[in-house]
């Protein structure tokens, strides 16, 4: 392990050299290609919820090849990143998590992109 970020207020963890350098870049398009188990996912959540913690109110999605992976891993690993009493709102029927500085999380997956359409974040 290398050097120790910050994942959430309260939360601080250890991280690869790679899944640093990840999770602080501060480049507008960023990417992570590394092998099996090489801590891509969990780099990902990670940047995902420093990103809504730094901008209160910001909205992201959090995207996954198909619904399966976005619920068994992508959905799942970001949740185990969280503490117990964060005092995130779920509003579950809609794959939305929603944070205590207003910020949302919308996870989504990317299978079909006529879903996607007219989707824009700001
Ligand atoms: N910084 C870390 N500290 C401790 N454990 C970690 C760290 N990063 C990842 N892990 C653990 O290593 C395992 C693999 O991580 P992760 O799922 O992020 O890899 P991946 O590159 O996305 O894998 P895959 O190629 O299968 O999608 C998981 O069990 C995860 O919890
Ligand atoms: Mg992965």
């Amino acid at each position: 392990m290398e050097g120790a970020v910050e994942v959430v207020p309260g939360r601080t963890m250890g991280l690869l050299a790679a899944q640093q350098a990840f999770v602080e870049a501060d480049e507008r398009f960023v990417a992570f290609i590394g092998g099996v188990g090489s801590g891509k996912t969990v780099a990902g959540a990670i940047k995902a919820l420093r990103y809504v913690m730094e901008y209160p109110g910001a909205v992201g999605v959090v995207g996954a090849p198909n619904k399966t992976v976005l619920r068994d891993v992508t959905e799942r690993t970001l949740r185990t990143l969280l503490p117990k009493e964060f005092g995130i709102k779920e509003r579950k029927s809609d794959g939305v998590i929603e944070f205590p500085n207003g910020s949302e999380i919308w996870f989504r997956s990317m299978d079909d992109f006529e879903h996607r359409r007219g989707l824009y974040f700001f």
